[in-house]
């Protein structure tokens, strides 16, 4: 734990300019900088730093953020490393908060392992090249499996003699306390104390951490005596836990970014081999199903993950349920089979480099469509089975964050299930609402955001699209003028009128409140209320608090905001024939106007609507609607008088 005054302390000493500069070479370009964008490929420079906002923005990919943003972005670094990462380069000790004594165990402990599990490391290295036993019997096997000395020397692969106890005699022998060479996994004791080797006559596959420490080991038999155990596993330890770590991701990572794609495959020889055919962008995740903490593991280096699935179809089934995890970290899913008999390391090296790439790209199917084809084949023609199959793929489907992403996923699997789209549909808001519901407890409806667009109901017209364009002016008035200070005319009740002193926040928020009126955008209006009651409290807020938020919504937001480089919407000059000054030397206008061209589409909206109502009102209903629609018509034309729009009608 980092204590939060020191983060604050880190975070006011970070010059974006300077993070960002240590990685791209940056020219200043009046008051900002200027460089290629290191996230995409690019040959003119679009990619903006501002120091005054303390973000960088890419104009040709959209990537943006700051100094703690780009760390983690572009150097892959968790949250707390950046930060760390920034301590170390301005200088500033980071207390550590004060450990209590459990945490300190845990820490010395954790020490000890990992020199334990490196010293076994080079130990088990040293047998398998410099030993006649290890020779003979470990580096032949790997040799037989096809694996090139430079391959086994990049995984550092070793071996363990046959008696029952050389490592444990030369560990303890060099100082180590069985007692820790135990919870590191490397022996066990006998009833009467005496220690034996846990991996002996077993070829080692060490498991790396992220920066390359051996975390822990595989242990591979070379016996084909079916009743032993083919592999041993380290246990679980303070260093080593299995469901947040990746084999080979160490080897991968670089080569993951870089293809922006992560090959998933079942154990650590499939890894090697597929390594050794030049595969390198490539993980295993060891025996287990994947854990949604290896996926966030893999999610911080690329978009979408490739299964490689040697298994039957009985097999492939069974695990379909354990990838929908994946769909709902947003990660995107393929699926690579193998021919009838091979798995990833058989194919490897049954066929040349060119040729398994070619089988990785060619044969890559979209996760649900493979679940959707393997699960159709299977109920053939029987309507109950077919019926169960589409509710597990639209429960699949469902999953998925991105409202594009799943109706594009709908419109596919309506043709390949030969199910109307609509159907697939109201399926899948009812999967929706249920899982709402689950989540919240009680049974409240679900918000309209979270739900497909119903596609029977008519298109909305031009003047429907709702008023985010307005909301998004309005939103960015607040961000970037929030604190200035503006003088207002107000009227007494006797006509005198004075000018009084507010703040743009102030008189914003005055403005929308006398109408009721609140951002239908969720992310503009989570922003606008937090602003807002931050400054009822009196706590001044800056635009810093989002763009630096730890919630990616609101960050990403508020960059866009911030850096938008139209003053006011072209859409605004054009329709309402304005002469724009600058925009900070007319705020009282531009707000008024603003806040007036919200609430005239409000307005709109609610005419609308009770048009609608309407069509199906009864007599006592429809003289009440008719009453409200003339009211607000009334309204509608003094609003669009003073914002210079004409009313039709
Ligand atoms: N595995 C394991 N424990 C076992 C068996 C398998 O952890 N008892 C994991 C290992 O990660 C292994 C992967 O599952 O790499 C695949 O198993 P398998 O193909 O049986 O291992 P290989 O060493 O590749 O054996 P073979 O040479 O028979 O293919
Ligand atoms: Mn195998």
């Amino acid at each position: 734990m980092i204590a939060p005054h020191a983060i604050q302390q880190v975070k006011e000493a970070a010059r974006v300019e300077e993070v960002v500069g240590e990685f791209v070479a940056l020219k200043r370009k009046g008051p900002r900088f200027l460089g290629l964008c290191p996230f995409h490929n690019e040959k003119t420079p679009s990619f903006n730093v501002s120091p005054n906002l303390g973000i960088y923005k890419c104009f040709g990919c959209g990537e943006a953020g700051d100094s703690i943003t780009f760390l983690t972005k572009h150097e892959h670094l968790s949250y707390v490393e950046a930060i760390k990462w920034l301590a170390k380069r301005y200088n500033i000790d980071l207390p550590e908060e004060e450990q209590s004594p459990e945490q300190q165990l845990e820490q010395s402990e954790r020490e000890s392992v990992a020199v334990v599990q490196q010293w076994a490391l080079n130990w088990s290295v040293e047998h398998l090249w410099t030993t006649d036993e290890g020779k003979r019997i470990g580096l032949s096997y790997f040799h037989e499996r096809g694996f090139s000395d430079a391959t086994i020397k990049t995984f550092q692969l070793g071996y363990v003699p046959e008696q029952g106890n050389a490592f444990a005699t030369a560990a303890i022998a060099n100082g180590f306390n069985p007692d820790v060479l135990e919870k590191a996994g490397w022996i066990k004791r006998r009833e009467d104390g005496t220690p034996w080797d846990f991996f002996s006559g077993r070829v080692t596959f060490p498991i790396l951490g992220l920066s390359g420490q051996p975390i822990g080991f595989g242990a591979r038999t070379l016996k084909s005596d079916k009743k032993l155990p083919k592999y041993f596993n380290s246990p679980e330890s303070v260093l080593y836990n299995k469901s947040r770590s990746l084999y080979g991701i160490h080897h991968a990572k670089k080569s993951i970014v870089e293809q922006s794609l992560c090959y998933l495959v079942e154990g650590y020889t499939d890894v090697i081999s597929l390594h050794q055919a030049g595969i390198t962008n490539v993980v295993a995740s060891s025996g287990t199903s994947l854990t949604e903490d290896q996926v966030r593991l893999i999610k911080r280096y690329a978009p979408t993950v490739s299964i490689l699935y040697d298994g039957d179809a009985a097999g492939m089934k069974a695990s379909l349920r354990g990838i929908d995890l994946v769909l709902k970290e947003g990660l995107n899913v393929k699926v690579v089979t193998f021919p009838e008999g091979e798995d990833p390391d058989s194919f490897a090296k049954s066929h040349s480099s060119s040729e398994v790439t070619a089988h990785l790209t060619g044969n890559a199917k979209d996760f649900l469509v493979f679940k959707a084809e393997l699960l159709m084949a299977d109920s053939g023609d029987d309507p109950v089975k077919k019926a169960a199959a589409i509710h597990e793929i639209v429960e699949s489907v469902s999953l998925v964050p991105d409202l594009v992403l799943r109706s594009l996923y709908i419109q596919q699997c309506s043709r390949l299930l030969q199910v109307n789209e609509q159907a697939l549909i109201s399926e899948m808001n009812k999967v929706l609402r249920k899982q709402y519901r689950k989540k919240l407890g009680g049974d409240g409806p679900l918000p309209e955001e979270h739900l497909a667009p119903d596609i029977a109901a008519p298109q909305p017209t031009i003047e429907d699209v709702g008023t985010t364009p307005q909301e998004r002016d309005l939103l960015r008035m607040l961000l970037s003028y929030g604190h200035e200070r503006i003088t207002v005319p107000v009227q007494h009740d006797d006509g005198s009128t004075f000018d009084e002193e507010t703040s743009v926040a102030e008189l914003m928020f005055e403005l929308l409140a006398l109408d009721d009126i609140l951002f239908d955008d969720a992310i503009f209006r989570e922003i606008y209320l937090d602003y807002r009651h931050s400054s009822n409290l009196g706590n001044p807020v800056d635009a810093q608090r989002y763009v630096g938020h730890e919630q990616e919504g609101w960050r990403t937001t508020a960059i866009d905001l911030l850096t938008e480089k139209h003053v006011l919407s072209a859409n605004w000059k054009d329709r309402h024939k304005i002469h724009v000054k600058r925009e900070s030397e007319t705020l009282y206008d531009a707000l008024e106007e603003a806040v007036d061209i919200l609430k005239e589409r409000r307005v709109d909206r609610m005419i609308r609507e009770r048009q609608e109502q309407l069509k199906t009102a009864d007599e006592l209903g429809v003289m009440a609607l008719l009453q409200e629609i003339i009211q607000f018509s009334e309204a509608k034309k003094r609003l669009a008088k003073k914002t210079g729009r004409v009313v039709v009608g």
